[in-house]
């Protein structure tokens, strides 16, 4: 576990250097069945979302990771990827044009599909994500208001300060860029210490599901948080655990 400064913010880590496909190695090389509850939990907030006609939606810190894509896509006219660090933008865009899926993406795509059970899905999700999707590379702090219709997030806000400060402002960035009523769909670390990417150490600030309920009580209605797999040792580095929130921006 790093040992990040919990007045350390965002600023201060080297986030262009993040390194990538070691991220991807270390959190997704080997598929846990947490990150199947991800996409489930996803799937269902987007899925019920979507009966009121296909979505807007933002992905908020995608990292090198194609989860939050497979949810959105089935139900999404677009998709938005909302990322700060220029690796992780370059490798999103080069993963997406590679003509071979890669094991893990096979099986987190069959988790999405099965999640969406009637709802048609593609049986090779890359070409309509490459045509729907648009790489942005932005940061939190600077998200466009009231510009999407849904908004999912996995471990962001959290996961890049170990300031609370910088914590409250980037979940009321992310609740306030999609519009009044649109779909949020949010997973957070609980009780964090930090975690390392390659050899660099990233700050996670420590919080309980109580700390995050009433950050978003006051951006959102509706809220509702899922504790899932929370145990007392690490998973992976940084992991033991998460909270999985859903709400409607007010
Ligand atoms: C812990 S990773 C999570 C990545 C991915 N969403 C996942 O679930 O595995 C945190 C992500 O936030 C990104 N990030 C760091 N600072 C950010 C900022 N100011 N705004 C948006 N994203 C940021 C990092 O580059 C990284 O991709």
């Amino acid at each position: 576990m790093a040992n990040a400064s919990p007045a350390t913010g965002n600023a201060d880590f080297s986030w262009d250097r993040f390194d990538s496909e070691s991220y991807f190695q270390h959190y997704y090389g080997d598929p846990h069945p947490d990150d199947d509850n991800v996409i489930r939990l996803a799937v269902a907030a987007l899925g019920a979302a979507a009966k009121e006609g296909p979505l807007d939606i933002v992905d908020v810190g995608t990292g090198p990771n194609f989860i939050p894509l497979f949810a959105a896509l089935p139900v999404a006219d677009r998709v938005t990827v909302w990322e700060y660090a220029r690796s992780n933008c370059d490798w999103l865009a080069a993963e997406l044009e590679k003509p071979e899926m890669r094991p893990q993406w096979k099986h987190f795509w069959r988790v999405a599909r099965e999640a969406y059970m009637s709802t048609p899905t593609p049986i090779d999700p890359i070409p309509p994500l490459r045509a729907k999707t648009t790489i942005t590379q932005g940061s939190i702090y600077d998200l466009p208001a009231r510009r999407w219709t849904a908004a999912t997030m996995f471990f962001c806000a959290e996961s890049i300060t170990g300031r609370m400060d910088e914590f409250e402002q980037g979940c009321a960035a992310y609740a306030r860029c999609v519009k009044p009523g649109g779909i949020l769909a949010a997973a957070f670390l609980v009780r964090s210490g930090g975690y390392i990417v390659g050899d660099r150490p990233f700050p996670v600030l420590s919080l309980t599901p109580e700390a995050i309920e009433d950050v978003f009580s006051r951006h959102a209605r509706d809220v509702v948080l899922q504790r899932i797999g929370i145990v007392e040792r690490e998973i992976r580095s940084g992991y033991s655990g998460f909270v999985f929130l859903t709400g409607r921006a007010i």
